[in-house]
């Protein structure tokens, strides 16, 4: 079995970005993938200093909620993660979090995880492909693989529109598109283990 892990950025952890990582782990459930969501707005994570301990020793000099989200991580086959759009990219929760993943990155832990991506924005065209590329970006740094949603509506994440907690509940393209990043990502990571 398949373990999946979904990252929520959103500081509101019961939001429209909690809702449709749900829904993507959902599908990966539905084939048989054991989920687990992580909600970085529950959790106590500091900024990335740049004080280079990691380049020394390989492990973060910051004792906060990260080292036990490292662990999963590394523990995981595949990651989802979502962001809602602030300004055209990521939160700031979802930044600290991507700095602080540095150690990880040292001899590559997380290569060859199988990752996709979901954004949430306010408005169409909002940003949420700007948002997806930022993540998109991160995983390539990791060298993960990444995933597309691969169906006919051309998304290459999960895109979603949605202002007020519970809006993407009637967002039928954002809950298909994360649906699909779901089944991607346990597919793919099922066939590779
Ligand atoms: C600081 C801030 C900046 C935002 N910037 C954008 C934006 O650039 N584009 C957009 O479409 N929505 C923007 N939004 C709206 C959120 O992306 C939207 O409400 C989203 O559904 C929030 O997701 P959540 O419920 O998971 O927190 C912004 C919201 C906040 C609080």
């Amino acid at each position: 079995m398949v373990k999946i892990i979904g990252v929520v950025g959103s500081p509101r952890t019961d939001g429209n970005t909690f809702y449709l990582v749900k829904n993507a782990l959902k599908s990966a459930e539905a084939i048989g993938a054991d989920t687990e969501i992580i909600n970085l707005g529950s959790k106590e994570i500091e900024p990335c200093i740049a004080c280079d301990i990691c380049k020394a020793t390989g492990e973060c000099g910051i004792y906060d909620d990260m080292r036990e989200i490292e662990e999963k991580l590394m523990e995981s086959d595949g990651i989802i993660i979502g962001s809602p759009v602030y300004f055209g990219n990521v939160t700031s929760q979802l930044k600290m979090f991507i700095d602080r993943t540095r150690p990880l990155r040292g001899n590559f832990k997380l290569k060859d995880k199988v990752c996709g991506a979901i954004a949430v924005g306010g408005s169409r065209n909002g940003g949420q492909e700007s948002t997806i590329s930022a993540i998109h970006d991160f995983l390539l740094i990791h060298d993960t693989i990444v995933v597309g949603d691969g169906a006919p509506l051309a998304h290459y994440g999960g895109t979603g529109v949605g202002g007020p907690k519970g809006d993407t509940i009637k967002d039928e393209i954002g809950i298909e598109t994360s649906k699909n990043i779901g089944k991607r990502v346990a597919e793919l990571a099922s066939r590779l283990k």
